[in-house]
Order: C-alpha cells, then structure tokens, then sequence
C-alpha cells in the first residue's frame, strides 16, 4: 500500500495543501497546534470514512468555510483515486475512482491504514470500549461487510433500549415485543462475537510472536476475546434478566459489553503487568494489526504514529521503526531528535497549516 499523493482542501487548519510521499518513511514536523495530526487524520480518513479524533464530521471543516475535501492518490496492486468531502449540513460525498458511493462499506477496505498515537499505548488497562473498538476498526478494514453487521446491532440495539426505557409505562408493549428484539439482537451477537473471536485468535498469535521477540522469548502473551457466545446464549441472558434491564434502563448483555482478556505469563495484563510490559503489548498489538492486514489482504497497510515516538523509550522506538522499515510510514513530532538515525525520509515542516517541503 502507497500513499503517493493528498490534497486538503478547508480540512481543519489547512486552507489548501498538495503532498507527495515517498514509499518509505515520511515527516510531519513542527510546533504544537500546527497541523500535524490533521494531516494524519486526513490520510486515515480514507481507512476509516470517519475522523479518529472527532465524533462529528463537521469539526473536519475549516473555521468559517461550507466544505472541506481531501483527495488522495494510492497504490496497492491498481492505481486508486478517493475523495472524501464534508459539508457544514452534514453531507458527506464519496468517490472511488470518479463513481459516487453511498456506504461507507463500499468506501473502506480499500486504503489500509494501522494509527498509532499516546492513547494507544493505554489499550491494555483502558476500559472495554477502547480495547472493543480498536478490534472492531481493525476488522472493518479486512472485511468492509462487518461495518454493516456493526450497523444493523446497533440500530436493533437502539430500539430495544427504547423499548427497556419506556417499559415502566408501557409494560405491556414491553411484553409483547421484547422477544423479538432479543432474539434480533442475539442473532447478530452471534455473527460478530464470531468475527471478533476469530481475530482475536490471530491477533494472540502474532502479538505473542512479537512479545517473545522483544523479550528474548521471556514473556508469553495471551489474549482471547471472553465470552464468546451462541445466539442462544445471547438470547438465554437477554431473556433471563429483563427486570434488571429495565430497572438499569438499557440493555445489558450483547456485543456492546464484552471485551479482551490479555494475559501476559498466564496473569491478567490489566491487572499484573508493569507499565512498561502494558505498552509493549499495547506495541505488539498494533504492529499484529498490520501483520494481519498484510495475511488477509496481501500487502502491508501504511503506519501512521501520531506524536508517539517521544512517549517510547529508545528500545521500544527502535523495535518499532526496525518492525516498519518496509513499509510506508507516516511519522509526526514536533522534536527533531525523534528522527534521528530514520534515513531515507520525505520531510514536511509544518506551520499554521502550510507544508514545506525540505531538502534533504
Ligand atoms: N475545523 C477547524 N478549523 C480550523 N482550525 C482547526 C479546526 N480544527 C482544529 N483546528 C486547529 O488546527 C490546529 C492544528 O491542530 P493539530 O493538527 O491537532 O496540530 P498538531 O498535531 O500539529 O499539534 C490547532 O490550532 C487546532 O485548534
Ligand atoms: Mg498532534
């Protein structure tokens, strides 16, 4: 996968920027509140179809401006042409090689992309949402159709807690519906505790792999998704406990509670590993998200590691620009020391959302 080429058009702080990448290492440097990270979220926008900092699409666009585009140009086998596009009423406009698409799982799967930033070093002792939604991007790249199977639980989700909040007063509407909806629910519960489950196993092998790596083989790693379940047992919970639903107001068993457990030399993670060990494993995971990219797609995604490389002490930083000197890399920090012993790189300095380009 290669990102040749981007323009940003009204995105964050960038009134207009045109750049172009080298295959290898590429630079964003410069001061904070420049618009480094906005470059970033640019480029993972075209794996994603939505921001990884915001929660709405409108705060893409420039202060004061209607819309804001970015375009990019990529390789991975064929040439790609994507255009994302926001505007202040809420449209979003995509485009794969000049064809309009309407969902975003026909937008994704295309352009892979691992982002690594500070947040990421805490997924170990984060709570379950944090560790739920790093799976759940990861597969959505390898099987675009899963952003579907997220879509459908949540929106059946959405009615069945409708319906729990509204059963003190409509207790008999509650009665006569919540089979139904727990048995929709538990079904695709199913299909994506599945899913989970299998990527989860691939995900253990390899971060166990690299884990041994980095400690000479001293430390195992172990990590398995809990809980998985049948749609019977989903529906089993779901129809054992509505008093307790209805009393919490919400639904209380399903796919939006389970998480990972990680165990490193047969202990809890969480609970037992130093701070040290946590972000190792938090390392090894998201370099495992680009080796199975690469098993199930055929070619490496490319790196993004927003501001991290200061938050790593020199062995972990090696291990990790060793683990991704074949591949495209995208690297942001605001201090020049990062960088040092990178070679080959396409360096941007940027400045209040304007890019120079730097001559090596
Ligand atoms: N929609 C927007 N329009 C204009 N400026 C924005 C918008 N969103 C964020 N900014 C500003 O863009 C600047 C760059 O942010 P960011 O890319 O996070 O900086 P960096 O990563 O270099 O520290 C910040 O000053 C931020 O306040
Ligand atoms: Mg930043």
């Amino acid at each position: 996968m290669f990102c040749k080429k981007i323009i940003y058009k009204d995105f964050r702080n960038i009134e207009r920027a045109e750049l172009e990448f080298c295959p290898g290492t590429n630079i964003f440097i410069g001061s904070n509140a420049e618009g480094k990270t906005s470059a970033v979220e640019g480029i993972y926008l075209f794996a994603r179809g939505k921001s990884f900092r915001s929660q709405h699409d409108t705060d893409m666009i420039r202060f004061d401006c209607d819309y804001a585009s970015v375009d990019m140009e990529f390789d991975d086998i064929r040439n790609h042409k994507m255009r994302i596009a926001y505007s202040r009423d809420g449209r979003r406009l995509c485009k794969h090689n000049g064809v309009d698409i309407k969902k975003l799982s026909e937008f994704i799967g295309h352009f892979r992309a691992v982002i690594f930033c500070p947040n990421h070093l805490s997924l170990v002792k984060d709570g379950p949402s944090v560790r739920r939604s790093f799976i759940d991007t990861a597969i959505s790249q390898i099987q675009p159709s899963y952003v579907g199977l997220l879509q459908k639980y949540n929106s059946i989700l959405s009615q069945r807690n409708a319906l729990i909040k509204n059963a003190y007063f409509q207790r008999d509407v509650f009665d006569a519906t919540v089979e139904y909806w727990s048995e929709q629910l538990a079904a695709e519960a199913e299909k994506i505790s599945s899913k989970r489950a299998r990527y989860t196993k691939m995900l253990s092998d390899s971060a166990n792999e690299l884990i041994g790596d980095m400690t000479g083989g001293r430390e195992q790693l172990s990590i398995t998704y809990r809980h998985q379940k049948t749609k019977e047992e989903y529906f089993a919970e779901l129809f054992s406990n509505h008093e307790r639903e209805i009393k919490y107001g919400s639904t209380l068993y399903g796919v939006h509670k389970d998480d990972l457990d990680i165990m490193l030399c047969g202990h809890d993670a969480r609970s037992f590993a130093s701070q040290g060990q946590q972000r190792s494993i938090a390392l090894a995971l998201k370099l495992s998200e680009g080796e199975i990219s690469k098993k199930e797609c055929g070619s490496y995604p490319v790196f993004l590691l927003d501001d991290v490389l200061s938050e790593l002490d020199a062995g972990r930083r090696e291990y990790v620009l060793s683990g991704l000197s074949d591949r495209q890399t995208f690297i942001t920090s605001c201090n020049e020391e990062d960088f040092k012993g990178i070679g080959d790189a396409v360096t941007y300095t940027v400045k209040q959302g304007e890019f120079e380009i730097r001559n090596s």
